[in-house]
């Protein structure tokens, strides 16, 4: 037990469930000790599967179990002080995308990180999808050329009822009127800052030059059921190199399909690059069909888990001093601004500058 990291998990819903069974697969370097959670019964629930102990106070877990790092799975709202709350303890911490509802917020979480020299992980889990990774390893290589537009989608086919609280209303994958996500004052946002969230820190990701403008578009098609803010959004990016990026998220529909471009297509001067969470499409100017890619063989739910279990190795890897970070505050940062620049362009319909 000396040489295992242990392991705090803090909010015990739909995702943490998700959480510890990565932990759990990684039982020969760590271990949940324990389990916290505002409502109690949800983190009896979740700490009896690994043998931990349950709290409903966060300090008083920190104080007592004397956790490596925490692994924050609450609501947006939360993460700022549950994140300084650790890093008054020197615990590291894994956290739940987005970093936190504003960008004071998720300059707090640099700050007491920085001051703490702990190591803060945002959970951009999807970035551990093989496809990803591979996709960026090209486009570094220049196999393509310049990048010059890349789509980034996250769409309501991915969205489970379980990521949404209770049943969701059969004509549209949105949360209930009671739930956090469809009060903006606790999420941030809509569906931009929530799902869409992962299709900002993707494009940010393939697209490594630097963000500089930001346009929006957002659709409201479901203010009849009580969501009180976007559930559909369009952005528009460019970066400094010229590239434009395009991004798409919906709690109203399903992905526009085109192929096996489920999560990001990219062009480039020459040729272009698709890919979901298992496989790419590779297909140089001149070649009548892509080259089909196949780097996991599970089935997509399966490798949409896997994407955690590798993202709590790694964030073990780095506490280790085993590998580099992969993703950090800033990158974490990065995305924040073109979500906040996105809601700034709407409310004011106005192409949108990124500071310095
Ligand atoms: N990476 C992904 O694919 C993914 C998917 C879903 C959710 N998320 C993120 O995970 C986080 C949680 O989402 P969820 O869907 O699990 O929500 P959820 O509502 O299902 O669960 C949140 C849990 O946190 C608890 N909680 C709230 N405030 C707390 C506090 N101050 N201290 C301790 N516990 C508290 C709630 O009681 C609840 O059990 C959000 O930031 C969300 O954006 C990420």
């Amino acid at each position: 037990m000396d040489d295992l990291l242990k392991i705090g998990v803090i909010g015990a819903g739909a995702i943490a469930s998700k959480h510890i069974r990565a932990w759990a697969a990684l039982a020969s370097d760590v271990r949940v000790v324990a389990v916290a959670d505002v409502e109690f019964p949800r983190a009896s629930q979740l700490a009896a599967l690994v043998g931990a102990t349950a709290y409903d106070d966060n300090a008083t877990m920190l104080d007592n179990e004397r956790v490596d790092a925490v692994d924050i799975c609450v609501p947006p709202h939360a993460h700022v002080e549950i994140v300084t709350a650790a890093a008054a303890r020197g615990v590291h911490v894994l956290c739940e995308k987005p970093i936190g509802r504003t960008l004071a917020e998720a300059q707090t979480i640099d700050e007491v990180c920085r001051e703490a020299s702990i190591i803060y992980l945002p959970g951009h889990n999807t970035l551990f999808y093989p496809t990803l990774r591979r996709a960026r390893e090209i486009i570094d290589r220049g196999d393509l050329g310049p990048v010059r537009v890349v789509q980034s989608w996250d769409c309501a086919s991915d969205v489970s009822s379980s990521r949404l609280g209770a049943e969701p209303p059969p004509q549209a994958r949105l949360a209930p009127a009671d739930n956090w996500r469809s009060q903006p004052r606790l999420a941030g946002g809509g569906a931009l800052i929530d799902g869409g969230f992962h299709a900002v820190y993707r494009l940010l990701y393939l697209i490594p030059t630097k963000a500089v403008e930001v346009t929006a578009l957002f659709g409201r098609f479901h203010e009849d059921l009580g969501w009180a803010s976007d559930d559909t959004a369009s952005v528009a990016v460019r970066f400094d190199g010229g590239e434009i990026g395009l991004i798409t998220i919906s709690y109203s529909m399903d992905i526009l399909h085109t192929g096996q471009d489920r999560l990001f297509a990219i062009g480039a001067r020459d040729g272009t690059l698709a890919g979901d969470g298992t496989t790419l499409l590779y297909r140089p100017i001149g070649w009548d069909v892509p080259a089909q890619l196949r780097l996991s063989s599970l089935p997509s739910k399966a490798a949409w888990e896997r994407t955690f279990v590798d993202q709590a190795s790694h964030f073990v890897g780095v506490i280790r001093c085993r590998e580099p970070q992969r993703q950090t505050t800033a990158d974490a940062l990065a995305a924040l601004r073109v979500v906040t620049a996105a809601y700034e362009s709407v409310a004011t319909g106005r192409h949108i500058q990124l500071a310095g």
